[in-house]
């Protein structure tokens, strides 16, 4: 594998889950895999997991990690070309990629959707510019569409989890006071062909997701029968995609409480995080023995662990 920047990128998903079981096992195995390695970790956004877990993963497999802020700390980057650059853009990425890539042999990225402008998100100007003008491998840490380290932790946390040879896994908009990108949905219905699942979305009128990406996956709109009998309720908020970025008048009902699990077969509870308690979940769901929270967030060393080990192995 060269980049990792859709959950696709992975040839056989079932086989890269068990191997990240495996390395959870035993993280240090391949300590020497990455021995004089470097990886170049820029942040457009803020992170918790993604940066300390992509970290924790690099240095398992004896990498060297440059960790650097790029939306506060770096120069403002132009993304069009030939334009003449008098104003307040002060290097193109042209150059940037160019010099990033002569300081590490993997660079990862996050830059999230403005949520301003659908057409520009979707262009995914600053990944694609990196992966354009960079001359080592690229990882997606999470980008204005997709959010695939995250998708593959979800799926070790599915496969360490299930019961069932098929499960029923319900995905569900939640409320939230701020317009939060699509992303992790996206990169998480996107997995969904690669199990063997009866797999739900189900959200209030308004929050209709991206045709392309919903496919034919089943939406339904009240929430209390999506719940009924699954195994999986994955919860997050995203803004509107119709109306583009937009919070469109929030039904709280739809938050997730100890009442609507009932409805599950006992179902277990994810989110990626960060999550605001009783807004989006109350207390005694997330504080629950059914919430995965805290080992997908564990997983998420293991799910870009074994997205590194590849990467490593292709450019040894
Ligand atoms: N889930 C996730 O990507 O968390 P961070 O935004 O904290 O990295």
């Amino acid at each position: 594998m060269k980049n990792y920047l859709h959950i696709s990128d992975l040839n056989n998903l079932h086989e890269v889950v068990k191997g990240a079981i495996e390395l959870k096992k035993s993280p240090l195995e391949y300590q020497k895999l990455g021995k004089g390695k470097t990886i170049c970790l820029l942040f457009f956004n803020n992170s918790l997991r993604t940066r300390l877990s992509t970290q924790k993963a690099a240095q398992n497999l004896g990498m060297n990690t440059i960790v650097m802020n790029f939306g506060s700390e770096g120069w403002q980057l132009e993304f069009e070309d030939g334009l003449v650059m008098n104003q307040n853009k002060s290097e193109h990425v042209i150059e940037a990629a160019k010099v990033v890539s002569q300081y590490c042999d993997i660079v990862a990225i996050r830059a999230f959707a403005g949520l301003k402008d659908k057409v520009q998100d979707e262009s995914e100007i600053i990944l694609n510019n990196f992966i354009k003008h960079a001359t080592v491998p690229v990882i997606n840490m999470e980008s204005s569409i997709g959010h695939p380290l995250q998708a593959l932790a979800d799926a070790i946390t599915l496969e360490e989890h299930k019961v069932l040879h098929k499960p029923k896994i319900v995905l569900s908009w939640a409320p939230h006071p701020k317009a939060l990108p699509h992303a992790v949905v996206n990169s998480f219905i996107e997995l969904m062909q690669f199990q063997n699942a009866e797999f739900v979305i189900t959200h209030p009128v308004g929050y209709e997701l991206d045709p392309k990406i919903v496919k034919n996956y089943k939406v339904e709109y009240n929430q209390e029968k999506a719940f009924e009998n699954a195994d999986f309720v994955y919860i997050k908020n995203w803004s509107s995609y119709n109306d583009y970025g937009k919070v469109i008048p929030q039904d709280k009902n739809w938050m997730i409480t100890s009442d609507l699990m009932k409805f599950t077969n006992n179902g277990k509870f994810m989110h990626c995080l960060p999550v605001r308690r009783n807004v989006v979940v109350t207390d005694d769901v997330i504080d629950s023995e059914s919430s995965l929270v805290i080992e997908q967030a564990n997983n998420r060393t293991y799910s870009a662990q074994i997205v590194l080990k590849k990467i490593l192995e292709n450019i040894e």
